[in-house]
């Protein structure tokens, strides 16, 4: 069965009261249209359609060639977004999954379990449905003594004993092509809202004695949706639970998944713990063996095994195995350590490259440098990497050790095994092997203070 999708998502959103398109509100580090296009893709559609209205050009930006969008002028109702599909679809040779962009949290398995439904029942329209505690807000089913699917009543048209109905239309359904569209165009505005409400194609469908069929889908908090952002926080909670179980079940220790906050994009390897307060988000990959948090930022990097990160944030870094970083530490993006490196308390590093087994070990700035293996670099070591307008490299080679509070005025290298003394401000390359020392001499006046300091 050859299977396409389109996702509604031209409202507003009003509710959310934001200038971007509801559909591009982030959960779990990603934009629900975002989730909901992974979902049909894995659900088997071939070919999918946006329908996009509010915001289009945002839309349509983030959708890229994942889809093709097309534009909804005016947000009259759910089945007049889906005629907007028609010119694309109208002749495809199967069946349309239908999808709303603002329910972030539907699998592909229960998009398939509908897609199933409708099959085997050799449906024109399937609805997939399920079971609220509290239904306020959804369309309800209702159905005839036969318990077959005979209409779907809005919120606003319902009388008080069809919204006692706990069991709504999700907005999900599968519909089979032929007459699709010449019953869209049946459907009539006359209800509470003045809206062309798709869900009326099933009476439609059921006086052309047409099979319509309902799937279940037994957890409703697969099938929210989002229209405010009390909702947002919701899924966003219900991802983020999602996501650490993922992790708990591919052996990641997670020891508060209440204060733990983790990227759907995330992956990490068996036996590393996450400590409370760490938030993973983007493209972070982590081996197994490490020990995250706690109070751990982690944006769109790679972290090998055995590597110790607390109390600090890495951006846009590649971090070696077995590496230490923190308490208090800030890997600005584009940093690259080797294996075994220790970067310390109060320790800043961007743009770098730190060569195995080197040691930053404290109150530290870092930018600009490649830093070979074996060095140490004392506490307190600058590099002066900004001249006011351009940013300088400095070099430090292999087994280099650089006394504490030296000043490197970049662009500047210190040679292999160079040693440069305490408290230097180095303007000038130091060879290697050599000492490089660049300050003031002490001088000692004898018995000054008793003197009366004169
Ligand atoms: C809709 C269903 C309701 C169901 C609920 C499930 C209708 C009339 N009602 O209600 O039965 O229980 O979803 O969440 O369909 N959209 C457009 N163009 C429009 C109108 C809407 O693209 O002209 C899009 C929205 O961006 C949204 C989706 O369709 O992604 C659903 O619209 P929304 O207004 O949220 O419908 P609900 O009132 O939630
Ligand atoms: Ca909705």
């Amino acid at each position: 069965m050859r299977l396409a999708a389109v996702i509604l998502a031209a409202g507003k959103g009003t509710r959310m009261k934001s200038k971007l398109p509801k559909v591009l509100h982030q959960v779990g580090g990603k934009p629900m249209l975002g989730h909901v296009l992974d979902a049909v893709v894995k659900a088997g559609a071939e070919k999918t359609v946006v329908v996009a209205g509010y915001g289009a050009e945002q839309v349509e930006s983030f959708v890229g060639n994942r889809a093709q969008v097309v534009y909804q002028e005016q947000q009259l109702g759910t089945a007049h977004a889906l005629m907007q599909a028609a010119g694309i679809l109208e002749s495809f040779p199967g069946h349309i999954l239908v999808v709303c962009g603002d329910t972030p949290l539907i699998t592909p398995e229960t998009l398939s379990q509908l897609v199933k439904c409708h099959a085997d029942n050799q449906a024109s329209a399937t609805v997939l449905t399920t079971v609220m505690q509290d239904p306020t807000g959804y369309g309800r089913v209702i159905r005839d003594e036969q318990g077959r699917v005979d209409r779907i009543v809005e919120q606003k048209d319902g009388t008080p004993e069809e919204l006692a109905v706990q069991e709504i239309n999700t907005g999900f359904y599968c519909f089979a092509v032929p007459g699709l569209f010449d019953a869209l165009k049946q459907i009539s505005s006359d209800n509470a809202q003045g809206e062309y409400y798709l869900p009326d194609i099933i009476k439609i469908y059921n006086r052309q004695n047409k099979v319509v069929a309902a799937s279940l889908c037994n957890d409703p908090r697969e099938v929210m949706g989002v229209n405010n952002r009390q909702q947002l926080a919701a899924a966003e909670k219900e991802l983020r639970a999602r996501v650490l179980n993922r992790l708990m079940n591919d052996g990641v220790t997670v020891i508060d998944p209440a204060a733990t906050y983790v990227d759907s994009t995330v992956t990490i390897e068996p036996d590393t713990v996450l400590y409370p307060g760490t938030i993973l988000e983007g493209d972070v990959k982590i081996a197994g063996g490490c020990y995250v948090g706690p109070n751990t930022r982690i944006v769109s990097s790679i972290i090998g095994p055995g590597c110790r990160v607390q109390y600090s944030v890495v951006m846009d870094s590649e971090i070696g195995p077995g590496c230490t970083i923190g308490p208090f530490a800030y890997i600005r993006p584009e940093c690259k350590l080797g294996s075994g490196v220790k970067i310390g308390d109060f320790v800043e590093v961007k743009k770098s490259e730190i060569g195995n087994n080197s040691k930053v070990p404290h109150l530290s700035y870092i930018g600009d440098s490649i830093i070979g293996k074996d060095v140490n670099v004392g506490a307190g070591t600058i590099t002066c990497n900004y001249d006011g307008k351009k940013k300088h490299r400095t070099e430090i080679n292999d087994g280099a050790f650089i006394g504490s509070n030296t000043n490197l005025v970049a662009p500047v290298k210190v040679g292999a095994g160079a040693v440069i003394a305490a408290g230097s401000t180095i303007t000038k390359d130091v060879p290697r092997g050599a000492l490089g020392v660049a300050r003031g001499r002490q001088i000692n006046k004898e018995n000054w203070v008793k003197k009366g300091s004169k």
